[in-house]
This record gives structure tokens, sequence and C-alpha cells, in this order.
């Protein structure tokens, strides 16, 4: 049995999770900044940093005690590398290193991307591989292939905005909080059927995403006189997202020929996407419940796991600095790491 204490701290929110197995959360702690960021319409990097350091000790403690463990249950520590902000990922991944350096406990730097697609490990049944995974977060839109040994290769990714930053500046432009995502979405519930369609951006022939056309159109529409009302617009605009992802999404997953397809990260929470997928997917939709699509450490505790479980040396020096954890993985493997 492998218990792992995990910490997450890349953005806006200061988590811990206690995992055993990869499997099973025990704790699940997330302090969020988002009511600090909410005054500001956005992250500021150097404010999330100073609150990071406020809540590091108090969260990592309440994950311990809400796991009813102790230090000494504890056999790994893990936490976020990257990618991030760096003043944020430093408060996190420093507190790991110090906790396993006191404690002798080898340590194990995880991608942030890659814990999101984990998340799905933390479900009741495990997720057949390969699978093909849809990463859609505040700083990222990628489309992973998973294999069967469970390694990533990232078949593409937005070139510009990711979806869910595309939701906040959306937003933003139509005087809702931040994060935009869910009173955006709360919004477009409200809104009568309209004839309002916003352009999709295909990108035929790839599996990359664009968003920054989508975020113009709207802010275009918006100037214009004779403005639709905010709830159509709303609605238009996750349904353009929605259908861009979903349709890309699924395609990939029929031509890949994989077994499942894995929604992860922060906009994977919002419902209209997640029926999208479902309808147009023809292999199994493998979506955690909310609380584990939004940044949590109980996810980077399950990809640590899988570290251990492929035997990749997950045991990183402990001066190692922020950064894709993704390489870390295969410097291991050489034997550098
Ligand atoms: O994964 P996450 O918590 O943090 C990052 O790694 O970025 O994702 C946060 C993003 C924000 O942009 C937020 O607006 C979006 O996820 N989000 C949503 C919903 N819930 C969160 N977007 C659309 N619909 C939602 N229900
Ligand atoms: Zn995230």
């Amino acid at each position: 049995m492998a218990t792992i204490l995990a910490i997450e701290s890349s953005c806006d929110e200061t988590a811990a999770a206690v995992v055993v197995d990869g499997r099973r959360a025990l704790s699940n702690v997330i302090a969020s900044q988002q009511a600090l960021h909410a005054a500001t319409g956005g992250i500021v990097p150097e404010v999330a940093a100073r609150q990071h350091l406020r809540a590091i000790v108090p969260v990592v403690r309440q994950a311990l005690a809400e796991a009813e463990c102790s230090w000494d249950d504890l056999d790994y520590i893990a936490a976020t590398a990257g990618p991030g902000l760096p003043g944020a990922l430093v408060v996190g991944l420093n507190a790991a290193r110090g906790i396993a350096f006191a404690r002798g406990l080898p340590f194990i730097p995880v991608d942030h991307i890659e814990g999101h697609v984990c998340a799905n490990w933390l479900l009741p049944d495990e997720p057949p591989l390969p699978a093909l995974a849809l990463v859609v977060s505040g700083g990222h839109t990628e489309l992973l292939l998973v294999a069967e040994d469970g390694r990533m290769r990232r078949l593409g990714a937005t070139r510009d905005d990711a979806a869910g930053e595309a939701f906040d500046k959306v937003a933003r432009l139509l005087g809702l909080p931040y994060p935009g995502g869910p009173p955006l979405a709360r919004l477009a519930a409200t809104a009568a059927p309209s004839r309002l369609r916003l352009p999709r951006a295909w990108l035929r022939g790839s599996d990359d995403f664009s968003f920054s056309g989508l975020k113009t159109a709207v802010q275009q529409l918006l100037a214009a006189p004779g403005a639709p009302p905010a709830a159509d617009v709303a609605l238009a605009f996750e349904e353009s997202v929605a259908d861009v992802l979903a349709t890309k999404a699924a395609r990939a997953a029929s031509r890949e020929g994989v077994a499942a397809l894995l929604l992860a990260g922060g906009v994977a929470a919002n419902a209209r996407l997640r029926a999208r997928v479902r309808a147009l997917a023809d292999v199994p939709v493998v979506i955690p419940p909310p609380i584990l699509c939004t940044d949590n450490a109980a996810m980077i505790g399950a990809a640590a796991y899988r570290h251990l479980a492929a035997a990749v040396s997950p045991a990183a020096p402990l001066d190692i600095t922020s950064t894709r954890a993704r390489s870390l993985a295969s410097l291991a493997v050489t034997g550098t790491g």
C-alpha cells in the first residue's frame, strides 16, 4: 500500500490530499482564493503567491487530520511542479520538498495537466486504456492520447486562449464575476431559445483549437448597436465552445480507436460540454465530478501513484525547480533523475 501526501498550488487554489494507491482519496482539502481574485477580476500572480504562503501549512495539516493520518503513515510526498504561476508553484513545491527532506521520504514531482487527467482514476471504476483525454482548464486546452502503459502524448492544444480563459474573458465582457465559467453557464441557462450563432474555429486537419476569434466576435457583437441580451450571448458562446471541443474530441477518439474518452480540468465541470461530449462520442465517456475537475491535490496524488505503478523511478532530486514535470519523468527513466 502506498500512502501519498499530495500538494497543489499552481494557480489560485492551495490544496492538499492524502491518496492511497492512487485510487482512494482519504482527504481532499481545497482552500480557494477565488473571492480574493474576484475583486481584481482575475489573478494577480503576486497576490496568489502570498495567499498560498498563508494557506499552505493549515491546508496540509487539515488534509492529514481529515485523513486521520500521522506523518508516520506517509510513504511518498508529491507536488505539482508545473505548469503554473511560478510564484504560486514554488510555495507548494517547497513545502513538499521540505516535508520529504524532513521525513526522509521520496518526493514525486507531478505535471499539472497529467494530474487533471488522473482525476479519472479516483472514480469507482478504473478507466479503460488506451484513452483519449480532453483537458480543458483556465490555462490549458489539450487533447492527449493516454497509452496502455499510462504514458501521455499530446495530439493537439489551443493555439491561443485556453477554453477556460475564453469563458473568463467573455464573462468579464458580460459583466460577470471571476472565475467566469460558472456564472456564465448559469446566465446561459436562463436564455430563451434564440437564433444567435457565434463562429466556430474548426482548424480542420488538426487536433488544435482556437478560441480568440470567438472572444473577439463576442466583443464586437456587444459593442454594436442593438446587441442581443446577455443571456443569449452567453448561450451562443457556450454552445460554440462545447460544440468545437466535443466534436473534435469525439472525432479524435474514433480515429485513434481508443477505449474511452476522459474529460478533465475546470471546464469539464460545464454541464453543456459534458452533455455534448456524451451525445457525440462513440466510446464510453468518463467525467469526474466537478470537485475533481477543478484544481485539487487528490488528482496530483493519483498521478504520482501512476508514476510509481509505471515503475518509472519516481523520486526526483530535491533541488528541482518548478517546471513541466512530464520531462522530469523521462529524465528519471534514463537514470539522470
Ligand atoms: O482546472 P482549473 O480549476 O484551473 C486551471 O488549471 O486553470 O480551471 C479553472 C477554469 C476557469 O477558467 C473557470 O472559469 C473554468 O475552469 N470553469 C468552468 C466551469 N467551472 C469552472 N467553465 C465553464 N463552466 C463551468 N461550470
Ligand atoms: Zn488546473
